[in-house]
């Protein structure tokens, strides 16, 4: 076995601070924000079907092979891929998978802090009482002149970079455990209120009807894509946050169980989101597909009419914000290790650098709500384009390379030293059954079926 590294960038105090970590990265705006308008958009129940098939089969099963590629590694994904290719004796183009993972990082945070600005202007509207006795022309009409005005989403989107860049600076290792420990279970707890105001007030047999009882008529190619790529995106899986993040994990915690509990508290945030959520679109007659505004024309509703709705609804604002943060800054992580890996640069010159990349990209998507609403290519808008992109195709793509990688291209021996699972006939089943063949060809037989090839 290859000697042990350690990481420059130091390690998690605990277990528990890398499971603190790892799910601040993957709950966030992709589980309250993008899943259920994304459920709304693809009919619902077969969608949310075809989701968890994803988590369970391939998210899961990726995530333990990521982790253990960043642990092995100790690096920035692209150190981390170069590293164990050449100890592998595996060609040297292996580190591009670091670098795809860098620029999809890129990417999806553009876009990313762009809607938690959304969020952010969200807060002090709520705060103000805005929403009081809002009824959904309202909470419509609100969310239509926000988005409307280039300058506003500039200003909130530019807040939240610097807000993700101030903590990446000061290195994500400090602070974010507290804030994660106390603020996910209130997070949670503001949901499963919603989710009490949806059974009292909303049409909630609706909802849920809507959510899981799967109609396949409605699941084209696109919505199967659809789905396994949220899959990815929601885990934060397939270019290299949770490597990196792995990559700071002590030797002896138990990748299999980690990996569990994160997918466990990932998954109960979006379905929860999705019962609090539908419920208020159908009995307020609204549309479970209107798309990327859905979650900021229902809530606002609910908080309208609940007694103490302007302080929950801060409250909740809030904390989406909070959560959008703890995931914004796993994004940018590959890159910035790597600045400082390579370039010798400090953490901070590396999060202005990598904050600045970030920020200027998100111009398109600010503009794609409004002066650029009719800027089209295939049909999408720059914001549409950039979210497909890199959720349909580069982590998929990643992701199918990570389960290339462990299952059939490191050894075995490597496989089995860095995962130590106790059981072997787990181990057996995760290797052989999950990682070389399920994951792998999941994500290509999803792909060619979206590219029509399987017709
Ligand atoms: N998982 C986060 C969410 O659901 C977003 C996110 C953070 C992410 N890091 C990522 C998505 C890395 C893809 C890859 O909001």
């Amino acid at each position: 076995m290859a000697e042990e590294r350690q990481s420059i960038h130091g390690q998690w105090s605990s277990r528990m601070a890398f499971i603190l970590a790892a799910t601040g990265s993957a709950v966030g705006l992709g589980n309250i924000w993008k899943f259920p308008y994304i459920t709304g958009e693809h009919g619902g129940g077969a969608f949310v079907l075809v989701y968890l098939l994803c988590i369970f089969l391939i998210g899961i099963p990726v995530m333990m092979a990521e982790i253990l590629l960043g642990r092995r590694g100790r690096q920035s994904p692209i150190n981390t891929m170069r590293s164990l290719a050449k100890e592998e004796k595996l060609p040297a183009i292996w580190k591009y998978l670091g670098w795809m993972g860098v620029l999809a990082g890129f990417l999806i945070l553009s876009y990313y802090s762009v809607i938690a600005g959304w969020a952010l202007a969200y807060v002090f509207r709520t705060g103000s009482g805005l929403f009081t006795g809002a009824t959904s022309d309202g909470a419509q009409t609100i969310f239509a002149e926000l988005i409307a005005d280039p300058e506003r989403l500039l200003a909130w989107h530019t807040l939240f970079v610097v807000m993700t860049m101030i903590i990446v600076a000061r290195g994500v290792k400090s602070g974010l455990e507290k804030a994660v420990r106390y603020l996910m279970p209130l997070l949670i707890g503001i949901l499963v209120m919603l989710v009490g105001y949806a059974m009292s007030e909303g049409a909630f047999q609706e909802g849920l009807h809507f959510l899981f009882d799967p109609d396949f008529s409605k699941l084209d190619e696109t919505a199967i894509l659809t789905a396994m790529g949220h899959s990815f995106f929601t885990l934060s899986l397939g270019m290299g946050a949770i490597m990196v993040y792995g990559s700071y994990l002590p030797k002896n915690t138990s990748i299999t169980k980690t990996s569990i509990i994160v997918a466990l508290a990932d998954t109960a945030v979006a379905l929860m989101a999705g019962m609090a959520i539908f419920p208020i679109v159908f009995a307020n007659g609204m549309e479970p597909g209107a798309g990327p505004g859905l979650i900021f024309q229902t809530l606002p509703i609910a908080f309208g009419q609940m007694p103490g709705g302007v302080f929950f609804g801060t409250l909740f604002f809030v904390l989406l914000v909070f959560a959008a943060w703890t995931s914004a800054i796993s994004l940018i992580e590959p890159a910035v290790a790597w600045l400082v890996e390579n370039h010798g640069q400090t953490r901070i010159y590396a999060s202005v650098i990598a904050g600045f990349v970030t920020w200027f990209v998100g111009l398109a998507t600010v503009f794609s709500f409004n002066i650029w609403s009719d800027v089209k290519y295939w049909d999408m808008t720059p914001f549409d384009l950039l979210d497909y992109l890199t959720s349909n195709i580069m982590l998929p793509l990643g992701g199918l390379l990570i389960a290339v990688f462990t299952g059939w291209l490191m050894s075995r021996q490597s496989v089995q030293d860095e995962l130590a699972m106790r059981y072997k006939g787990l181990f057996n089943f995760w290797y052989g059954v999950l990682i070389r063949v399920v994951a792998p060809f999941g994500v290509i037989v999803v792909f060619l079926n979206a590219i029509g090839v399987l017709d």
